[in-house]
């Protein structure tokens, strides 16, 4: 049986509605996916809470500090066992490569299963404009690129990226580099504030491993229901 490529984006502060989706959603998807917003409110004891639903976790945390801080925050977070973390390729070389070395020695010493470690590329709320503001000359998709070569190099198992560049990034950076993509919406599905949006069946057959869908699914009356139609149409359980 194929594994299912769907995490839910839990994207509710409160504990109780959270726990709610989680419980409702176990069966149906292949992970959550916990951000700051959530994070920040309920910390690690919500983050188990959650988890204790029996759920594969990506943790959506983004970090982006000095090296040494970078790799000590990982070692704090490797214990919760995620199956994914985050860190902005942006910061640099250093920093991705000493996350990638404190996820390993945090994960030998935990004894746990290491995460895969994803890296942040450009923001798809950053405009060509926005990125010249910022000092970044070219375009998003060339910065993309070099950030995600950037992020091979230096021990991330993968990106997140945007439903308009997972199929050049599948082709330039080989099979075996993760691709997590969100602005993921079934067909028919309101489009909310996502520009630029994706079939499940597109996104996979684009290159995508993990599809990131949040609202499509948790603003479903039934999001347990919502979450099987997303699985079955993409042929699982077959
Ligand atoms: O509700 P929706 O399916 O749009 O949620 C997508 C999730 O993926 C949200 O948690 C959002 O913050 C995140 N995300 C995104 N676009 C990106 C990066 C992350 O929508 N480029």
């Amino acid at each position: 049986m194929k594994e299912n490529p769907v995490y839910c984006a839990i994207d509710v502060p409160e504990i109780d509605a959270a726990g709610q989706l989680a419980r409702q959603l176990r069966a149906h998807v292949g992970g959550l996916k916990i951000g700051k917003e959530f994070f920040y409110a309920h910390g690690q004891a919500g983050y188990e809470k959650l988890a204790g639903y029996g759920q594969n976790i990506f943790l959506d945390l983004k970090l982006h500090d000095i090296p040494n801080t970078v790799a000590a925050a990982v070692r704090t977070l490797v214990p919760l066992t995620p199956a994914y973390l985050n860190v902005h390729a942006a910061g640099g070389a250093e920093m991705m490569a000493a996350a990638a070395s404190a996820a390993d020695s945090a994960a030998d010493e935990a004894k746990v299963i290491r995460p895969k470690m994803l890296a942040v590329t450009v923001l798809t709320s950053l405009s060509v404009a926005d990125l010249n503001d910022i000092g970044v000359n070219g375009t998003p998709r060339e910065q993309v690129l070099r950030l995600a070569a950037l992020a091979a190099k230096n021990g991330m198992d993968g990106v997140v990226c945007s439903a308009e560049e997972v199929e050049l990034l599948r082709r330039e950076m080989g099979p075996n580099f993760n691709l997590v993509v969100p602005g993921i919406r079934p067909s028919g599905a309101p489009q909310h504030d996502q520009k630029r949006v994706m079939t499940p069946e597109a996104a996979i057959a684009a290159g995508a491993d993990i599809l990131v869908i949040g609202r499509a699914i948790t603003q479903n009356p039934d999001p347990g229901r919502a979450a099987q139609a997303i699985a079955d149409s993409l042929g699982m359980g077959e």
